[in-house]
């Protein structure tokens, strides 16, 4: 026979089971663990109890205590996770916002904007969305990546080695001229494109190399339509054994076709860049573009000039990119072009203006 101790323990375990509420819970533990509780109040039969079964009774009762309390417990903390979960499901995150910080009618206000107009737009309830810049980047990077590239960055204030020297442009290139190039009093520069990244990664790392580098480049232009003094490019290096311009050519008729539809032409034209021979520039004709059958010019590219990688070698101290062994092509694409082809964006200012009424149509 077992003891009326753990009679009384099983009787509670199956009243603590049948417990559906933290309220009925509650109960059961007043009832057997509460002041005069009936398991409790076994503290006080104790003194009645013959010497030898005292320590018995007693480890015992500690246990039942013990294990009545902890299971009261979990059984509490059940409770309380099934009523945060109901109280989160009544919750509609799909919900729009209530604009903070503004008490007005019914969650609009007016705006005028630097250029006269003004009116009234959904403001704090709408939601936010990625600049056209930021679209056409994602969805470039998505595609080199599938082509395994990997994502290269370096500064945008450079010095003159990393943007013109190592790629082979001479002192005398009227790339550098002060009219054409952003100066800092102490000879850095604000980098005219990002094949600076080609150098600062080849300095790190020994071939093969395939990354690409997005981000701004700033040259002294006046601001019009297809002009800014701060633009953005993609730049690309691949360097491997044996690469040629097949692959050049290639690659980016692959990411043209990913980006404006299988059914962009693509073009090249031979060009001259000091960091590559030969060179060429990229031009796309897509069906989708609105304005009609006209070639844009979206891309500079080539195959990297030695004399690029023995710049590389010098600085690394070692023969890592041996022209004899290694070879590879590079390009910087216009993401700002892209983004205009690709969305029909008649003026480069557009990027840079914040006008909502403009921002709104790629949400
Ligand atoms: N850096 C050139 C520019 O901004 C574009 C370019 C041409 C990048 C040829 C390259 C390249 O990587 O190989 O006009």
């Amino acid at each position: 026979m077992s003891h009326p101790l753990e009679q009384l323990c099983d009787e509670a375990l199956r009243e603590i089971e049948a417990a559906t509420d933290d309220q009925a819970l509650e109960t059961t533990r007043v009832k057997y663990l509460g002041r005069s509780g009936s398991i409790s109040s076994w503290g006080e039969q104790m003194k009645a109890l013959a010497k030898e079964e005292k320590p018995v009774v007693g480890k015992l009762l500690n246990e039942v205590r013990n294990a009545l309390t902890a299971v009261i417990e979990s059984r509490a903390q059940q409770f309380r996770s099934q009523k945060e979960s109901s109280t989160l499901s009544k919750i509609d995150i799909s919900l729009p916002g209530t604009p903070s910080g503004y008490s007005g009618y019914s969650g609009y206000y007016g705006y005028s904007t630097p250029d006269g107009y003004s009116g009234f737009g959904r403001t704090a309830e709408e939601r936010a969305s990625l600049h056209p810049l930021t679209q056409v980047l994602d969805r470039s990077i998505e595609i080199f990546r599938r082509m395994g590239f990997a994502l290269a960055d370096g500064p945008d204030i450079e010095d003159e080695w990393h943007c013109f020297d190592a790629l082979n442009t001479p002192p005398e290139h009227p790339a550098r001229n002060e009219q054409d190039t952003f100066y800092l009093p102490d000879a850095r520069l604000l980098r005219t494109h990002t094949s600076t990244v080609q150098i600062r990664t080849m300095e790190a790392e020994p071939p093969p190399i395939r990354v690409i580098a997005p981000g701004a480049a700033y040259r002294r232009d006046e601001l019009d339509a297809t002009h800014s003094p701060q633009f953005h490019q993609i730049e690309g290096l691949y360097v491997d054994e044996n690469v040629s311009v097949a692959d050049l050519k290639g690659a980016l008729e692959f990411f043209m076709h990913e980006l404006f539809g299988a059914g962009t032409e693509v073009e090249f034209r031979p060009h001259y860049f000091p960091f590559t021979e030969p060179s060429l520039e990229v031009y796309v004709k897509s069906k989708a573009l609105k304005g009609g059958e006209q070639w844009i010019e979206v891309a500079g590219s080539g195959v990297v000039h030695p004399a690029v990688f023995e710049q590389v070698n010098k600085r690394r101290g070692d023969k890592a990119y041996d022209p004899e062994k290694w070879s590879g092509y590079a390009f910087g694409l216009g993401m700002d072009r892209l983004a205009m082809i690709l969305f029909d964006i008649p003026d480069i200012r557009l990027f840079s203006q914040n006008d909502l009424r403009f921002l709104r149509q790629f949400a």
